[in-house]
């Protein structure tokens, strides 16, 4: 009987081994797990038109085209493309003298950016090509073909000719290997001036340096208006301002006080890497704003890119397990930062009115007036790079509060030395703002 026993009990382990043996030998014979679907047509290099790679790929092209008619808003972003002039009509104060005092929408979804920059006001006979930098899918093959100098050099009327499709697939992926890349000039060489080469990052790295093709401060550079990141010395904002002043750069002059102005544009890049917590713990822009989503079986990434504060199940769910806590986090850090940047507006206009009362001064001080001047644009520059970044500080709260800490600061000095040039004590009066309820002015 025992020995029966055994002799069944060593005939199904050695059964169960042949199979266990089998299925590995299976599982690795497989195919590598491809994700997404094997391609059904080919995609020339760089194609520009988005439904061509949606025929192999209809989950990213289908969530792609549902950023064309976002409109949902959150407290302070979302995709209606509301006024911020109306919403804050300090910032027609601040933005005085420079179309975004007239014209300054919140963005909206990536299928609408050819739209939105050809709608704006801030667009006139001298705006050059260089604007369509991030706005089209047609970009990546025009720089290819005609190279950056010459694209930057077109005016935007001329340019305009020949773009024809909104931002897609190309500005983003390789076709053939999908893998993402870096498809914007400037950037690869903002990068190899840092000494980095983005060939060797990861992928996890990828998924954030791929959205500073475009979510980044940049200017155009010399007359032929050449896309450059001014990363040269880092990508803080006090590298980013020490290069525009060794540069002597302005974008523009701010009206009766004659200030050579510095305006920010989008940062999300620069202010996210400052070392935020989620940077540095290794997420990823496309963590939270191209979460995974399930078509049946099929696991693929939400090309839908908005405010993850639409769907943070999603976005922030992979992670957080009390979700509702992390987003009660975002409302605390949002209102505080959304304080704080309109103390540091209410700081700024008071200096702006001390420097425009003592230009006027006729035995005012110029070494302390221009001080006072300087003093006001680099306030203004820290203020609208937390300004003109899109999270209202959520990507780095800390970094937020510290950059505005030092804009307050800066703009009281600008007011006291302006005071102190006109040998004026009534030039310390604050809160000057009050009252004043600016109307955007229409464009000329
Ligand atoms: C940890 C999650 C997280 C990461 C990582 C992240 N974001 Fe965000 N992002 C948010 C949240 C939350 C908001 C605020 C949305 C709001 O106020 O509606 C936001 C706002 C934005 C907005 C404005 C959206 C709107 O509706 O107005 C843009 C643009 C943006 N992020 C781009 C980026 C870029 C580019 C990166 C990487 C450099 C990045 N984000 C990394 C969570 C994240
Ligand atoms: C704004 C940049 C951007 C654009 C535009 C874009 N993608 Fe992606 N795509 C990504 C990112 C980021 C990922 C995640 C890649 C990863 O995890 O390695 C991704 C992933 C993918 C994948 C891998 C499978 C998956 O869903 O994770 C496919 C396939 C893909 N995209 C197709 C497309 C197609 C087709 C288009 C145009 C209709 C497109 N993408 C437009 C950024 C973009
Ligand atoms: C080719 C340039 C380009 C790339 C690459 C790009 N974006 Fe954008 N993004 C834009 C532009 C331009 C807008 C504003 C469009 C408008 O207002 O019409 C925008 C808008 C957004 C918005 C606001 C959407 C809304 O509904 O308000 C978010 C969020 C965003 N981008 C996140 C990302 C993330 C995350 C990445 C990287 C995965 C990325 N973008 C890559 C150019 C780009
Ligand atoms: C890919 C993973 C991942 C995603 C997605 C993610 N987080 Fe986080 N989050 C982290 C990690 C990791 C930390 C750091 C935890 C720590 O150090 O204790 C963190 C920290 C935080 C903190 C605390 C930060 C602080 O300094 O107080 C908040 C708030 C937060 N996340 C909110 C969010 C919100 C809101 C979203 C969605 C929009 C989100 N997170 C998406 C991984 C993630």
């Amino acid at each position: 009987m025992k020995k029966h026993t055994t002799l069944i009990l060593v005939g199904i382990i050695v059964v169960l081994a042949a199979g266990l043996i089998g299925v590995l030998i299976y599982l690795k014979n497989q195919p590598p797990q491809t994700r997404g679907f094997q391609p059904l047509v080919e995609i020339a290099a760089q194609e520009p038109d988005s439904s061509k790679w949606g025929v192999n790929f209809p989950n990213e092209y289908a969530t792609l085209l549902l950023t064309a008619t976002n409109k949902t808003d959150t407290t302070y972003g979302g995709s209606s493309g509301f006024s911020n002039l109306e919403r804050d009509p300090r910032q027609v104060i601040l933005f005085a003298g420079y179309g975004f005092g007239r014209d300054y929408n919140d963005e909206r979804g990536h299928m609408n950016s050819l739209i939105d920059v050809r709608a704006t006001k801030r667009v006139n006979e001298q705006t050059p090509g260089t604007c369509y930098s991030c706005k089209s899918a047609d970009n990546p093959s025009l720089w290819n073909e005609m190279g950056m100098v010459e694209y930057d050099r077109m005016p935007f009327s001329e340019l305009g000719k020949r773009i024809e499709q909104p931002n897609g697939c190309a500005n983003c992926h390789e076709t053939g290997t999908m893998r993402l890349i870096v498809t914007n000039p400037a950037l690869e060489e903002a990068l190899v001036a840092q000494g980095k080469d983005w060939r060797t990052f990861s992928r996890q790295e990828m998924r954030t340096v791929v959205c500073a093709n475009c979510h980044v401060e940049y200017y155009f550079a010399g007359e032929g208006k050449y896309l450059t990141f001014p990363w040269a010395d880092g990508t803080r904002i006090e590298n980013i301002i020490a290069y525009y002043d060794a540069l002597s750069f302005s974008d523009w002059k701010y009206p009766d006080t004659d200030t050579a102005m510095l305006k920010a544009q989008h940062p999300e890049y620069e202010f996210y890497t400052a070392a935020s917590t989620h940077y540095n713990a290794g997420v990823s822009c496309a963590d939270c704003h191209m979460p995974y989503v399930r078509d049946g079986a099929m696991k693929f990434s939400s090309h839908d890119v908005k405010s993850p504060l639409l769907e943070p199940e999603l976005a922030c769910g992979q992670c957080h397990t009390d979700v509702d806590y992390a987003i009660g986090r975002v409302k605390t850090i949002q209102d505080e930062i959304y304080k704080t940047k309109l103390a540091t507006e209410d700081a700024i206009i008071d200096a702006i009115t001390a420097i425009q009362a003592a230009v006027k001064v006729s035995d005012v001080d110029p070494v302390l007036l221009e001080e006072a001047r300087t003093l006001h644009r680099h306030a203004q520059m820290r203020w609208d790079f937390i300004s003109a970044e899109n999270s209202m500080g959520f990507h780095n709260p800390e970094e937020a509060l510290r950059i505005l800490a030092d804009a307050i600061n800066l703009a009281r000095q600008a007011q006291m030395k302006a005071a102190q040039a006109a040998h004026a004590p009534s030039l310390l009066n604050i809160g000057v703002y009050d009252g004043m309820h600016p109307k955007p002015v229409p464009a000329p």
